[in-house]
């Protein structure tokens, strides 16, 4: 694992004294339990078109192509369970005195793993709502709501409109950290994108957490070039009361 050098000694002095820390993660997070990544090699974007699948274009054209979809990533979902990253964002909730976990991902695992306060930007795979009215579908619906409209997985598509207060609380919880983690995103999808740079522009210590380079990687004042559910887990061997999130010391991270 790739620790920048320079930096590392302030994060440690950062992290000890945060009070507020909000986090922003993406697909990479989940990609220790097995949840396929949207770029990159192996990504779901080279074998599938979002256009064809994840746009409400495609829902009116072919509801049954994106439902199918979705039942697709809901069974690969239902078979698989968070990983070490996500159980120590949960482990983090009780270390500081905000602690906001800003999520892209629609697979629930932060919640499985314990998070109790998820803001998700792009929705959850394991609901539907209906497309024309916004009611949730009950279990024993069928696919069709009681207004007329048919019921579509309960996820943001391109195209449209982040929810306002998932947005906003959000954005609330990044100008007022004063550490903040971008972890396994690209960086590409906006407006969830741009959420690291408000961070940092508000003052933030800001961490990229990514075995790859991204757009942001320039901006973090804290680059580690590794595996989420590797280095998020670390713990460090100092008192309890004294241990801050995540509690590595600068020896234990390898480099
Ligand atoms: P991407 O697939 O764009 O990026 C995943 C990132 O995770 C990449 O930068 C990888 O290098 C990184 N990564 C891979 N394995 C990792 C690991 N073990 N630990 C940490 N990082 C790892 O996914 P997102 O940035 O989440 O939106 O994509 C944003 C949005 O684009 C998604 O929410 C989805 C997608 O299209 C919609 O469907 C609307």
């Amino acid at each position: 694992m790739n620790v920048e050098d320079q930096n590392l000694a302030r994060y440690f002095e950062i992290a000890r004294s945060a009070r507020r820390c909000a986090v922003l993660t993406g697909a990479g997070v989940s990609a220790e339990s097995g949840v396929p990544t949207f770029r990159g090699e192996e990504g779901l974007w080279k074998h599938f078109r979002a256009e064809e699948l994840a746009t409400p274009e495609a829902f009116a054209r072919n509801p049954e192509l994106v439902r199918e979809w979705y039942e697709f990533r809901r069974s690969l979902i239902s078979e698989i369970e968070p990983n070490e990253g996500h159980r120590a964002l949960a482990d983090a909730e009780s270390v500081f005195e905000t602690f906001t976990l800003i999520t892209q991902n629609i697979d629930g695992l932060h919640a499985r793993a314990g998070s109790t306060n998820v803001i998700e930007l792009h929705g959850n795979i394991h609901g539907d709502r209906c497309n024309h009215c916004g009611r949730i579908r009950q279990d024993d619906e069928g696919l069709t709501c009681p207004c007329g409209g048919p019921f579509r997985p309960d996820v943001v598509w391109f195209g449209e409109q982040l929810p306002q207060e998932a947005i906003e609380r959000a954005h609330a919880a990044t100008v007022s950290a004063d550490l903040f983690f971008s972890i396994g995103t690209s960086t590409q999808v906006f407006p969830a994108a741009q959420l690291p740079y408000v961070a940092a522009d508000s003052g933030a210590f800001v961490v990229e957490v990514n075995p790859e380079e991204t757009p942001f990687t320039r901006h973090a004042d804290l680059s580690v070039r590794g595996p989420s559910g590797e280095w998020l887990p670390r713990r460090s061997t100092s008192s309890r009361r004294r241990a801050r999130w995540p509690r590595g010391e600068a020896s234990r991270i390898g480099r």
